[in-house]
């Protein structure tokens, strides 16, 4: 059975519990909305997925979230997919698509010594729509990428109550202030869903005290604007966690206990 509506549907998708992070900022910005996260749980994480695959995947998985949820509009809360697939999935659905992607700009509106970090999946600081945004926005800056292997899973362990490998997010950290001028960063872009969630782990260890950027506002204020006319002010409620992928059992007792009142799985 679809779900009643008397207020917009918003359909929030990740490859995992990623996409709880831009929730978050939905709940701060007190959207008068009902939110849905997917998460394509059986084939976490896209990061290490090849794109012939992805680009596949991405718009099926959203095609499904959509017909079962009757959303008005859906944000690809993962930078990994948004990067390589969202022009694939605005060519087959027929609601407003929301991207989140590497937020260069405002990081180098913020950094003062002209040297960001960006900390993303090993697919999206290889793709060439990372080297656009960087070209567009990040012109006279240094923009030092890493790719991070096994973050967004820590970030997923931690989600389940258990504890990451800590060498996890020392890498990470090593990754970008161990490169050549990495000790002049002073911003980190956190371009991929899952790591604001891990960011205190993050913050302990970097060398020095940098600001962190990520995307989860600009989405809020951007669906608030496209849905402007069907919204009323209010509170954001959470209705019906999805994943795909039968053994993600943990996944959903997650989303129940992160506020979702049901959790459902999804045939793709
Ligand atoms: N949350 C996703 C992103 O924003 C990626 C995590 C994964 O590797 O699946 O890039």
């Amino acid at each position: 059975m679809k779900p009643l509506k008397n207020r917009p549907h918003v359909l929030v998708f990740d490859s995992g519990l990623g996409g709880l992070s831009v929730v978050n900022a939905l709940i701060d910005g007190m959207l008068g909305v009902d939110v849905f996260h997917l998460a394509d749980t059986a084939f976490f994480p896209y990061g290490e997925k090849p794109d012939e695959a992805l680009i596949l995947r991405v718009p099926a998985v959203i095609l499904a979230g959509i017909e079962a949820t009757s959303a008005d509009l859906v944000v690809v809360a993962c930078n990994t997919a948004s990067t390589l697939a969202l022009d694939a999935v605005r060519a087959q659905v027929e609601i407003p698509v929301v991207g989140v992607v590497p937020a260069i700009k405002p990081a180098a509106a913020l950094t003062q010594t002209g040297t960001i970090g960006l900390l993303a999946t090993p697919k999206t600081v290889t793709r060439p729509y990372t080297d656009q945004l960087i070209a567009a926005f990040g012109a006279g800056k240094t923009v030092l990428r890493h790719g991070a292997v096994g973050l967004a899973g820590a970030a997923e362990t931690k989600l389940a109550g258990e504890t990451p490998d800590p060498q996890i997010f020392e890498a990470a950290i090593q990754g970008l202030f161990d490169q050549k001028g990495g000790e002049a960063i002073d911003v980190i872009v956190l371009a991929c869903t899952h790591y604001p969630l891990v960011q205190a782990e993050l913050e302990t260890l970097a060398p020095h005290p940098v600001t962190w950027v990520d995307s989860g506002a600009a989405i809020a204020r951007r669906t608030a604007d496209l849905l402007h006319d069907q919204m009323d002010q209010g509170v954001t409620a959470l209705r019906t966690g999805l994943t795909t992928g039968g053994a993600d059992k943990a996944t959903r007792r997650v989303l129940k206990s992160f506020g979702f009142q049901t959790t459902q799985a999804l045939d793709v």
